[in-house]
């Protein structure tokens, strides 16, 4: 049998051109390997059937929307994931998936080697083969667009050379990654950040209008279980929450990033459901779990965010964060109600098993049992510290 790799591929220009572009370098055989992330668009038979028009020996399309949800954005959600405290991870969180079907398929295929299409200027690169790395340290990575010259220009001309099933006017003049939890959108005139985002660059949402929906997300144990009092698995909470806050323009954002290479990049992103779930979540946290937990959660939440932006999913700190985060979860039950519209998803009240709120503690009113008297010495030693030093600060001041 001749040598093989497997090939993590889109459909688009780039990969497509890569099978060809890889075979024509090493002689291998080319295995294309796509992963449904829910990133919608083209039926995956049609793009398993380009794949071979291109001259894979092999084609999968492997459907990853519930291993999606459940395994890699729920975990996002637990962790209220979001780099520079706006982006959603979107992109950040398919890689890893992507990269442990294309190791078992190397597995399963007889491949020493993973390609991919990636070019040296991303995160996306990195995210691939620290992932590679990290489940299966003896597999070679080949990356023809970073490493092997084939530039934009070249994959038209090899395409049009081999005459490859590729329809160019069907390129959008962006370069888009989209998945279930989101939608990143980069290049073009987008580069100038001054320029501000033209309509026709987004899908995922509707432009924010007078509009308005309201939504109940209940959780159990920090899992979106139920919109509306109707029982959702957490794909299906991700994708009615899509349409409805989509529709409601929740969601976008325009940001300058840090990428993981050292480049500032300006990005645009809609990622309507995972906004919606997220501000959810954070307000039943708030609800739910006990002060000191809730804020040393921030700083472990803004590392996990940080790790897996940097391409470490597969990484021990990790996996031991995220079992910090299971626990962490455990009272996190109960109902958000939002009021989405205008762009926004704004929670408008708070309830559950799990609540920590106590009226009785809380209120300035009739009812109240808080025991006042107490807070008088409390303060006195809480302060006590402070007091001390500002008495001998004074005294050598003065
Ligand atoms: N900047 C984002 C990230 O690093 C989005 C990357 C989008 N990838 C792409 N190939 N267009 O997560």
């Amino acid at each position: 049998m001749s040598r093989r790799i497997v090939l993590a591929y889109s459909g688009g220009l780039d990969t497509s051109v890569a099978i060809g572009w890889i075979a024509d370098e090493t002689g291998a055989e080319v295995v294309a390997v796509a992963g449904d992330v829910g990133q919608g668009g083209e039926d995956l038979e049609v793009i398993r059937q380009r794949a071979l028009d291109c001259g894979a020996v092999e084609s999968v399309v492997l459907d990853l929307k519930q291993e999606f949800a459940d395994e890699y954005c729920l975990p996002a959600l637990r962790a209220n994931a979001l780099y520079l405290e706006r982006y959603p991870l979107v992109s950040a969180l398919s890689r890893p998936i992507i990269a442990k079907h294309l190791v078992d398929a190397a597995k399963y295929f007889g491949a020493d080697t993973v390609a991919h299409g990636c070019t040296g200027k991303g995160n996306d690169q990195v995210r691939f083969e620290v992932g590679i790395g990290a489940l299966a340290p003896d597999l070679h990575v080949l990356a023809p667009v970073r490493d092997s010259g084939m530039t934009r220009d070249k994959a038209i001309a090899f395409a049009e050379e081999k005459g490859l099933p590729i329809d160019q006017s069907k390129r959008s003049p962006y370069s888009v990654d989209q998945n279930l939890w989101g939608r990143a959108v980069e290049t073009g005139f987008l580069e100038d950040p001054w320029n501000p985002p033209i309509e026709d660059v987004y899908s995922y949402t509707a432009p924010p209008g007078a509009t308005s929906d309201e939504v109940i997300i209940s959780f159990t144990g920090g899992v979106p279980t139920a919109i509306d009092a109707k029982p959702v698995s957490v794909l299906e909470a991700i994708l009615e929450l899509n349409t409805r806050a989509g529709a409601q323009g929740v969601g976008r954002l325009d940001m300058v990033e840090d990428r993981l290479v050292g480049i500032k990049s300006r990005e645009v992103y809609e990622a309507p459901g995972a906004i919606a779930l997220i501000t959810a979540h954070q307000e039943l946290e708030d609800l739910t779990v006990e002060r000191d937990l809730r804020r040393f959660k921030f700083g472990v939440e803004q590392r996990w965010t940080e790790i897996v932006y940097d391409g470490l999913w597969f990484s021990p700190l990790r996996r031991a964060l995220d079992e910090f985060v299971d626990s962490s979860q455990h009272h996190v039950t109960g109902d958000i109600r939002l009021r989405l519209s205008g762009g926004s998803a704004v929670p408008t009240g708070r309830r559950g098993d799990g609540s920590l709120y106590d009226f009785g503690l809380a209120t300035y009113d009739t009812g109240d049992t808080f025991d006042q008297s107490l807070a008088k010495g409390f303060v006195q030693l809480w302060g006590l510290p402070s007091r001390i030093a500002a008495r001998r600060d004074l005294k050598s001041n003065g």
